[in-house]
């Protein structure tokens, strides 16, 4: 394939810009932080693909179940013509939605966007080589920035998976459901998966696995402010830390600094202190209850009109109109 099949609207220089001024805004405030968008160049999107394969890491699992047993349903009910998703990265899960969409006979396109330029080709590719027949175009793109963007095809179903809504703060949550809501026509559908608030000692481990490799994604981070922002971040001085907040209901993941050191970033023109034991916030994944779920939804113009969770009770996909 080549990248007439991608449509790029986030290319490496405004990445680029924007990781400068995100980087010099997290790494100069008290405490720092950097944001999390970034985890995704090619490595960390192949470690993430490892974090779904993990045995602590149960949310891809508990989430392609409900998808497995509502696929149909979902088919039935939406007779969406265009499924459009958000944070596709491998569109593995999606797969099953495709299928009982084709299956029903109205789905007429997939729209997958990330981004993560690397994940989403390696996903088209793929998908245009099973669904030979199936109109397939990845978008490049920022969820928070491009929604505008979207193509305007009518009969839209939109896919939001992995629980990725819980990457935003919920400041930043309200205005990304209600931007979500502008662009779609009334009738049109969201179907949002969401992991559940549950006993710490499952949620912890699904963020700190015994192999290090959710550790090595958080770290990768460091390594795309060292490759494109020409910093020297040295990624073996800092340590994964994965926290419960049991106030705001999040895991919040850190990066923390194992001795005193300066990291120098010439591109920024700064230089950053870290003392020993100094951590830095990269992630939040928060968790949900069902109903501040549904009313968050509500606020934003969207109906909840089914509510499934797996077996266990572990997550939650939610399928709502666009009121
Ligand atoms: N939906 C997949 C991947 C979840 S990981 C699943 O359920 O397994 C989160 C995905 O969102 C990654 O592929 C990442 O590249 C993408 N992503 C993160 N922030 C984004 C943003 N601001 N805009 C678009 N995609 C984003
Ligand atoms: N959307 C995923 C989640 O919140 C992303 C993720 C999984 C993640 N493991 C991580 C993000 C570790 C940062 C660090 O579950």
């Amino acid at each position: 394939m080549h990248d007439a099949d991608l449509d790029v609207y986030l290319h490496d220089s405004d990445r680029i810009a924007a990781l400068r001024a995100d980087a010099r805004a997290g790494l100069t405030s008290t405490p720092k932080w950097l944001p999390p968008k970034y985890f995704y160049d090619a490595r960390g999107s192949e470690l993430f693909e490892q974090i779904t394969r993990l045995p602590e890491y149960y949310p891809t699992r508990a989430e392609r179940s409900i998808l497995d047993t509502r696929a149909a349903s979902i088919a039935t009910i939406t007779g969406a013509k265009t499924l459009v998703e958000l944070g596709s990265g491998s569109s593995e899960k999606t797969r099953l939605l495709l299928d009982a969409l084709r299956e029903h006979g109205t789905l007429g396109a997939f729209i997958p966007l990330d981004v993560s330029a690397v994940a989403l080709r390696e996903a088209v590719t793929a998908l245009h080589h099973d669904y030979p027949d199936l109109h397939v175009r990845g978008v490049v793109a920022d969820f928070v920035e491009h929604l505008d963007l979207l193509p305007h095809a009518g009969g839209r179903l939109v896919a939001f998976l992995g629980g990725t809504i819980g990457n935003f703060t919920p400041q930043d949550r309200a205005p990304f459901l209600s931007d979500l809501r502008a662009q779609l026509d009334t009738g049109e559908w969201f179907l949002l998966g969401a992991d559940l608030v549950k006993d710490p000692a499952v949620l912890v481990p699904a963020y700190d696995d015994a192999q290090g490799v959710t550790a090595e994604f958080n770290r990768n981070v460091l390594r795309v402010l060292n490759a494109s922002l020409d910093a020297d971040f040295d990624p073996s001085s800092f340590t994964h830390v994965a926290l419960w907040d049991p106030d705001r209901e999040w895991i919040e993941m850190r990066l923390r600094s194992t001795r005193a050191q300066t990291v120098r970033l010439p591109a920024l023109d700064l230089a950053v202190r870290f003392a020993e034991g100094e951590e830095m916030r990269t992630e939040v994944s928060a968790k949900f209850r069902p109903e501040g779920l549904r009313q968050e939804l509500a606020e934003a113009g969207f109906s909840l009109r089914h509510w499934w969770t797996d077996d266990a009770a572990r997550f939650g996909v939610a399928l709502a109109t666009a009121a």
